[in-house]
């Protein structure tokens, strides 16, 4: 059998709430599974609020319209992320500048931030790689010293920790991802997690297509009108009742993925040792979420050629992201080769492993035999 990177996986009670809410016959959003949703993220996150969205995409791009990113603004990202993140700030006309990574946790690395750092920077995203933390001491103190605010892009990251506090409850704004891949899913969706409370109001505003329409339908205006500019944000109550699910399992979720990513770890380490190949580094001080199981091959030949001997065996491997400032969007913000090298090398050596739920020791077996089977042949 085929085995691929990613399936999506039910946790058990999907469609008992779905049902549930086409039997109480209200499927656009903010309904109680949405508002259920919300509840549980501001209570475990301890997040002032939570707002489900239909992608990390546009939480993103909800953050920038909150922070008022325009024209000629410059906002602090890391190369190595998804297009999204560079886009969401793009849509305002401002300008993306790269930053490249650590080697270790391949998370923004704080210590070249400063120097990026103009009049014009009016934002720093730090993705949590893999739900790793990025070193959020170093990123907010630099990032207040100037002013600066800081949104935590943790589409991979859900319940990780930084220092024990929660990824995602220290930047001025997080977004999460619930897109199919993500540990807790609903197909696709996203939640604008706010922890400054000046930005509530408007966030509801911007998310209910400019309109002041939440608190309408709290009864706290008697009419709703064209407020500010804003879009479509909210998922249907379809979506929220299959990731209410997911969310009220998150222990029994978690506790499997930890499980999977430990046995690749335990069955990789030696052979990874012995050939070159790094493995994820988690740092004392953070709590990854399980999200995904990744390894650095010595060179890019020997990236392409393990996805090839993998697919011989029916094994799906697949890298990730391409460095954001050589896409060809990235070279008209002025990236080149170069720019980021950390960026560019881990970028042509990553390889993720079939990484999901359902995932069997005898699944995982496979994977390593095969891993073990590569011939190293120069
Ligand atoms: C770091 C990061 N941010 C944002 C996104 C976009 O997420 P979505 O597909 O929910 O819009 C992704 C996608 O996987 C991602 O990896």
């Amino acid at each position: 059998m085929y085995l691929r990177f990613n399936r999506p996986s039910l946790s058990g009670k999907e469609f008992e709430f779905m049902r549930q809410a086409v039997v109480d016959g209200k499927l656009s959003g903010d309904g109680q599974f949405t508002k259920k949703c919300h509840a549980l993220l501001e209570k475990e996150l301890g997040v002032s609020k939570a707002l489900l969205t239909t992608s990390c995409t546009h939480a993103l791009e909800m953050a920038a319209i909150l922070l008022e990113i325009k024209q000629e603004d410059e906002v602090i990202i890391p190369s190595f992320t998804f297009v999204s993140v560079a886009n969401a700030f793009a849509l305002r006309g401002a300008r993306p500048v790269f930053a490249d990574i650590r080697a270790d946790t391949l998370n923004l690395d704080e210590t070249k931030l400063e120097k990026l750092i103009t009049p014009r920077t009016k934002a720093i995203v730090a993705v949590h790689y893999a739900g790793v933390g990025c070193e959020m001491d170093t990123i907010l103190e630099i990032a207040g010293r100037h002013g600066i605010p800081v949104v935590e892009d943790n589409a991979h990251g859900l319940f990780g920790k930084y220092k024990e506090r929660y990824l995602g409850k220290m930047g001025c704004f997080a977004s999460l991802s619930f897109h199919e891949t993500k540990n807790f899913t609903c197909g696709e969706g996203g939640a604008l997690l706010i922890n400054d409370p000046r930005y509530m109001e408007r966030a509801e505003i911007i998310r209910e297509k400019g309109t002041q329409r939440s608190r309408f339908f709290r009864g706290e205006v008697d009419k709703y009108t064209w407020m500010d500019i804003g879009s479509s944000y909210l998922p249907s109550e379809i979506l929220a009742a299959f990731l209410n699910a997911q969310l009220e399992a998150r222990e029994s979720i978690q506790s499997t993925r930890k499980r999977i990513w430990e046995y690749y770890f335990e069955h990789l380490k030696d052979w990874a040792r012995d050939r070159g190949v790094q493995l994820p580094e988690v740092p004392a001080h953070c709590e990854q979420p399980y999200h995904m199981f990744y390894l650095l091959a010595p060179s890019l030949a020997r990236r392409q050629a393990l996805i090839a001997h993998l697919n011989t065996r029916e094994i799906n491997g697949v890298f990730h992201y391409l460095p954001l400032h050589l896409s060809s969007m990235g070279r008209q913000f002025g990236g080149k080769e170069g720019d980021c090298p950390v960026t560019e090398d881990v970028s042509d050596r990553l390889l993720r492993l079939p990484f999901y739920n359902e995932l069997t020791e005898v699944d995982q077996a496979r994977v390593v035999a095969a891993l073990e089977d590569f011939k190293w042949s120069p």
